[in-house]
């Protein structure tokens, strides 16, 4: 098992001082200050406890209409399990599901962190290609022909991290149709739900309901909340109970001062979500134009905050290109080879970087890549 790639190029940037940091995945904004209070408060009026492991019932409660408006499905609060994170709730997700020798369909190009999960439960990950060619979608067939006996979880991710991807209507129904055919869990990450700059986010859980859809969701984007760490996994109860068991052997549920400032993010003004999604479509806009430019475009992202250039035109894979880059230009990237084969010749760039830094770190990017040129 080895480190997530990002955090390969992200730790020699930490120890660069005046890096242009353009490989972080998250907000560069500071969480909204109601809700920053709400967790000073928290702490002032003794919420300092241990919580019901599946969350407190009052912000179960929230959730339960949160899912109801924004995701268009209705659930009980039994149904959700709070956890550290997205990342907590996938990783609970598949270890309430997943047997030593089980296989999990993940998507290639697809968030590292997936790809560290099955070595420690034992399970095998089997990739899926996602290519810039079909617009980052998955060919149906191709993914099809890699389910086996052992197969038991599709995980799928829309609004997608790396490529911006976000999957219609027609291919979430027809992974579900995969889904029931082969009785596999669908396993969606929906962690950039909200982050949206074009078209609809449709998860599989607001037509799917024969109860094998896990959907996972974040604070961390939506609110810019990544230090907060606090997500939550959605599904059957039975499954919920039995990822609320990993939880309590793992974590005993996420920090009681995190959930009630969550409480106040779900309470207060909506506005701040829509101000953040509106820079980052600002922002997808001047990197898609800087990158058209350089002839580095690969798709345009239509959600999350990230956008893939191409640097095949480079000598070495994007890891090499990216450590080049970083030491030689001061401009940190992440390399896509640490989001699979497919991306091995391309980097991901963050639009969670301020204008400046994409402004500034794109043009040295391109500048690189015709410097370095093979
Ligand atoms: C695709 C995807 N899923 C899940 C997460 C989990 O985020 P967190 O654990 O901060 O909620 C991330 C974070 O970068 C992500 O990119």
């Amino acid at each position: 098992m080895s480190h997530s790639g990002i955090r390969e190029i992200s730790n020699i940037a930490v120890g660069m001082p005046g890096t242009i940091r353009l490989d972080v995945g998250q907000p560069n904004f500071r969480t909204p200050d109601h809700i920053s209070e709400a967790g000073k408060r928290a702490i002032d009026d003794g919420y300092t406890f241990y919580t019901h492991t599946q969350g407190l019932i009052d912000l179960r409660e929230r959730l339960v209409a949160k899912l109801q408006k924004i995701n268009h499905y209705s659930v009980t609060p039994e149904q959700i399990a709070c956890a550290s994170g997205g990342v907590g709730a996938i990783a609970a997700a598949l270890a309430a599901i997943l047997e030593p020798g089980d296989e999990v369909l993940l998507p290639d190009p697809g968030w590292p962190n997936y790809r560290m999960m099955p070595p420690w439960l034992g399970a095998r990950a089997v990739y899926y290609p996602l290519l810039a060619e079909h617009d980052y979608l998955p060919d149906l067939e191709r993914l099809e022909s890699l389910v086996t006996p052992r197969t038991r979880v599709l995980l799928i991710n829309s609004p997608a991290n790396p490529t911006g991807a976000v999957f219609p209507r027609g291919v979430i129904e027809a992974l579900a149709e995969v889904a029931v055919r082969h009785d596999l869990w669908l396993l969606s990450d929906e962690c950039y739900d909200q982050i949206l700059f074009e078209g609809e986010h449709v998860g599989p859980a607001s037509f799917l309901d024969d109860g094998r859809v896990i959907t996972v969701y974040t604070f961390s984007k939506t609110y810019a909340m990544t230090g907060w760490r606090l997500g939550y996994a959605v599904g059957e109860a039975g499954l919920i109970d039995t990822v609320t068991k990993v939880l309590e052997s793992n974590t005993s549920g996420p920090s009681t001062i995190a959930q009630k400032a969550a409480e106040a993010a779900l309470d207060g003004p909506q506005e701040c979500v829509a101000e953040m999604v509106a820079a980052y479509a600002h922002r997808r806009d001047l990197a898609v134009d800087l990158l058209r430019e350089s002839g580095l475009l690969v798709s345009i992202p239509q959600g999350a905050f990230y956008v893939m250039a191409d640097v095949s035109g480079a000598e070495g894979d994007s890891r090499r290109f990216a450590l080049r880059l970083v030491r030689e230009r001061g401009v940190s990237v992440a390399p896509g080879t640490a989001f699979g084969r497919v991306g091995a010749g391309m980097v991901r760039i963050s639009l969670a970087s301020s204008d400046e830094d994409l402004r500034e770190g794109i043009p040295r990017l391109a500048e690189a890549v015709r410097d370095w040129k093979t």
